[in-house]
């Protein structure tokens, strides 16, 4: 019988644009205060993308660090998966813009939108083509630019998100089984909890539908945070259940990043120890689809993870969305 195909990861990579918005600078802009985002959140400050930022920028950005890291040239790659909620236009796709911003032709290049879970589902999609043989070398990357779907009058929301973009290089491997397991789900029945109202078939866009701000999300933030909990522990459980891994094989939990409370009541539920958590959520903010690989970019270049080590990623988003992966760096 034929060795099945493994997945190796190659390389990541992360990009954040320059500009920093903190929470004394948001003080200035909406009715909030440093006190109330940091007890509240645990962030700090966010990137903000520049006027002449698009998604397929921050991605560019990321992709070549993590081309860099794999040591490979793009010309190697035969597919290309991009997860945003931002992309550069409603279409043609982020990942179209990203090819050529590469100079790659031809291969075949698509977005997939599963919110702040994206990422994840982006990683089940990958794992499953190189494990078919369909495509050898994969190059996936989170993106958002969350500041652009942002009412900056609502401080409800506007305190919450920020802007970034991460990449990882997989390929086909016989010696290495680095992606040892995803877990996806959803439920569409919690959609109106975290939404956009505007741009699709429902709304499309109008002088009234911007006015009426339709173009900026729109969140049900307690019920959300009632809901990320559970299924956020439900993805860590049923990846490391799929995986045969155990918790204390695992080296480093890499949460999705929306909230310092939903992530401490996580890792409680859990019961893994906080000092076993990585947090950058003070510096980055909710970057959606960008947060999971940009965090897993950090760990590995921080040493929080070495080579071999196990790293379960969770992560959970409108939809609802929810997706967890045991992954060995
Ligand atoms: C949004 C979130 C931080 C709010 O925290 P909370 O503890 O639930 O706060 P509440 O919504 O109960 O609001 C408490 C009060 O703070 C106020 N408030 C909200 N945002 C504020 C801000 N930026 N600054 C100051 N006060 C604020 C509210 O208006 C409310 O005031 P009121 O009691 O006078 O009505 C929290 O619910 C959350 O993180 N939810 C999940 C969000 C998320 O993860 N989204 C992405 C999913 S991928």
């Amino acid at each position: 019988m034929n060795k099945k195909t493994g997945v190796k990861i190659l390389g990541t990579g992360s990009y954040f644009p320059k500009k920093i918005l903190t929470n004394a600078d948001l003080e200035k802009m909406v009715d909030t205060n440093d006190e109330w985002i940091t007890t509240r959140t645990g962030m700090k400050e966010r990137h903000i993308a520049a006027p002449e930022e698009v998604t397929s920028d921050l991605a560019l950005g990321a992709s070549l660090e993590a081309l860099k890291a794999a040591k490979i040239d793009a010309s190697q790659i035969d597919l290309i998966l991009v997860s945003t909620i931002t992309s550069d236009m409603f279409f043609p796709t982020t990942a179209c813009y990203l090819q050529t911003k590469l100079g790659l032709k031809d291969i075949p290049a698509y977005d997939l939108l599963a919110a702040c879970s994206g990422f994840i589902y982006g990683l089940a999609n990958a794992k499953a083509y190189i494990e078919s043989g369909m495509y050898k070398t994969i190059l996936l990357v989170g993106a958002d630019i969350l500041s652009r779907i942002t009412d900056w009058t609502d401080r409800n929301t506007c305190v919450l998100f920020g802007d970034g973009a991460g990449a990882i290089v997989l390929t086909a491997s016989e010696e290495d089984d680095d992606i040892v397991s995803v877990s996806l789900g959803a439920d569409g029945s919690y959609s109106p909890l975290l939404y956009m109202y505007g741009g699709g078939s429902v709304c499309p866009a109008t002088a009234e539908s911007v006015a009426a701000k339709h173009h900026t999300m729109t969140m049900h933030g307690k019920e959300v945070f009632r809901n990320a909990v559970p299924k956020m522990v439900l993805a860590a459980e049923q990846a490391l259940e799929k995986s045969g891994k155990k918790l204390e094989d695992i080296k480093l939990f890499i949460p999705h990043q929306a909230n310092m409370r939903i992530i401490e009541a996580v890792a409680k539920k859990l019961n893994i120890p906080m000092d076993s958590v990585f947090i950058n959520i003070h510096k980055t903010g909710n970057i959606s689809s960008a947060t999971t690989i940009t965090a897993l970019d950090e760990a590995i270049k921080t040493g929080k993870i070495k080579k071999g080590e196990l790293a379960v990623l969770v992560a959970f988003g409108g939809g609802f969305t929810w997706g967890g992966a045991v992954i060995r760096v």
